[in-house]
């Protein structure tokens, strides 16, 4: 056995040498890349889609099929059901009027007439500065390397060397674009000239579509933004297909779309993406109990599959913070490295959502607290949207109780954990290479439940009947797990491939293997080797994905 594993230097992990993995790997492609690509789509590639198959697979099996529904599970008020559901991403119209999604989801947009570049008016960030006795307020993306930005900005308006850079004098620190009224004296991020903003305008971020050949009003409807409403307008047929009582929790993995107005940070910020929820209906009275149930267990799911406590925060939402529809809202935030320093980005939300939605969608009124009633109500007074009319409270047969369930929603994006499970695992370190010298290798430490390929399995060399034995190794293990055959060039390159693959074991067949039926297993994370029987190797990859 050997261990020549060095610990990884704790270096800031670069954003830029992750997507260039990310293509050169096969994890992910930009969409249409082609015809010059379009924003906001993402392609996954080989690997890519294993990896977010397991995630997937991870949370479908943790959160649902696996889930113990007889016993309590520490930290939670009783025992629950779990069921899973799979709906249509296109729905009636007026699931999306009940759901406040028509007329409350969306964002305030700024159009620069000049560069006719459109930005989020939230995240525009400007700041105030002086020169050659004029004032004017300059602006960049917020998040971006925001001074730099100013300073470059302001240098070309103020027809300035950098030399001269000196001479700008700075009012105030960096301050969003919302707190500023009036654009005449803003430049905009990609404008030579002043006052090119236009004044904020509301932006429906959903896709709109056509059903049917009815054209106008009639036949548009909406591409979904998120799946959870296929959960509530769902709730009284799981119920009653079941018969389960409550406390049930109903998820469902799908595509969701959002038209945002400024896509970006990789596949952070999507216009297609898929997401991971679970729509739990309980007693209002347990409801307290439960967020905090789904918080803490939500938050030790992505530990479990590796991400460090350091790069995970929970953080509560202020009031002003809140969804139209949320009493409470946390969300799991982690430390990807595009994000300033001290800064997290969105996993995860889980949402305490009261009775809004299964009310909603019986007596189509929005709630007077969290909603203008000027949106909810007509000119004559009544609610503008009509609700189903079908009773979706829940009666519980052993205390005849009748209520509206309370609902505690954990919703999780797909993509933003596959993003952060691979900025995560990304490493650099040291291993030795075919000739014992020292050298850097690139490694993804994925966890073993999650990594696209679960083993690679290599001749030694590609004679004396060792290619025919690791086949039949090969074809063995391919029966229980994704597998990788692979027996061109030295074996030390071979080995690199699959680190930078994040495959957890290389499985190599040597002169031995003939004589003993035995094989190296080499662990990716500590560089040990091991020889094992061949037929231990399945039991031993199974018990690493499991541990
Ligand atoms: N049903 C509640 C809901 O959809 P959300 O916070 O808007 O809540 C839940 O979305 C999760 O979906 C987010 O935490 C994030 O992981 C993912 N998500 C939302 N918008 C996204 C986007 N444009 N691109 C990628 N993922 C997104």
């Amino acid at each position: 056995m050997t261990n020549s594993s060095v610990e990884s230097p704790s270096k800031p992990k670069d954003m830029e040498q992750i997507v260039s993995l990310c293509k050169r790997r096969g994890f992910l492609f930009q969409s249409s890349e082609i015809y010059g690509g379009l924003q906001g789509f993402w392609d996954y590639g080989p690997l890519g889609v294993e990896l977010k198959r397991n995630v997937k697979e991870a949370w479908w099996q943790d959160m649902v099929r696996g889930h113990d529904d007889v016993n309590t599970l520490p930290g939670a008020p009783s025992p629950y059901a779990m069921e899973g559901l799979d709906c249509t991403i296109i729905m009636h119209p007026q699931v999306w009027k009940c759901s406040g999604h028509y007329d409350l989801f969306h964002d305030f947009m700024v159009d620069c007439r000049e560069s006719k570049k459109r930005y989020r008016h939230d995240q525009l960030n400007g700041r105030w500065v002086e020169a050659k006795d004029k004032k004017i307020f300059v602006t960049a993306p917020a998040g971006d390397d925001e001074q730099a930005h100013f300073e470059k900005q302001a240098l070309k308006f103020f027809n300035l060397r950098s030399k001269h850079a000196d001479s700008l004098s700075w009012d105030g620190d960096s301050t969003c674009l919302t707190e500023i009224d009036g654009f005449d004296q803003v430049l905009g991020p990609d404008a030579k000239t002043l006052g090119t903003l236009t004044e904020p305008r509301e932006f429906n971020l959903m896709f709109k579509t056509v059903v049917g050949a009815l054209s106008g009003e009639e036949g548009t409807s909406f591409l979904r933004p998120e799946t959870a409403q296929g959960i509530f307008v769902n709730f009284k047929n799981v119920l009653d297909s079941t018969r389960h009582r409550l406390p049930l929790g109903i998820a469902q993995i799908g595509k969701s779309f959002r038209n945002e107005i400024t896509p970006r940070n990789f596949t952070f910020r999507s216009r297609e993406f898929e997401q991971m929820e679970i729509e739990f209906f309980c007693h209002p009275n347990d409801s307290q109990a439960w967020y905090q149930f789904w918080r803490d267990r939500r938050m030790r799911w992505y530990q479990d599959l590796g991400i460090s406590s350091d790069n995970l925060i929970l953080r509560e939402h202020d009031k002003d913070e809140l969804s139209h529809y949320s009493i409470g809202t946390a969300d799991i935030e982690y430390a990807f490295p595009f994000m300033a320093e001290g800064e997290f980005g969105e996993l995860e939300g889980i949402a305490h959502r009261g009775d809004f939605d299964l009310r909603s969608h019986m007596e189509g009124k929005l709630d007077e607290k969290s909603c203008p009633l000027e949106v909810q109500l007509g000119d004559d007074g009544k609610p503008k949207w009509k609700g189903s009319g079908k009773d979706l409270n829940y009666r519980d047969d052993l205390t005849n109780e009748k209520y509206t369930p309370h609902v505690i929603e954990p919703s999780a994006g797909v993509d933003r954990s596959t993003l952060a499970f691979l900025c995560e695992a990304y490493n650099e370190d040291e291993a030795p290479d075919d000739k014992g010298k020292m050298q850097t290798r690139t490694v993804m430490r994925l966890h073993p439940r999650i990594a696209p390929i679960k083993a690679a399995v290599f001749p030694l060399v590609k004679k004396d009947g060792m290619p025919e034995l690791a086949k039949r190794v090969y074809l063995d293990l391919k029966k229980s797990f994704h597998v990788f055959y692979d027996e061109k060039g030295a074996v030390g390159r071979r080995y690199r491939r699959q680190d930078e693959a994040g495959t957890p074991y290389c499985i190599t067949v040597d002169g031995q293997s003939l004589d003993d039926n035995t094989v190296t297993l080499r662990d990716r994370d500590t560089l040990e080797q091991i020889r094992v029987k061949i037929e231990e190797c399945e039991s031993v990859i199974r018990e690493k994905m499991n541990g």
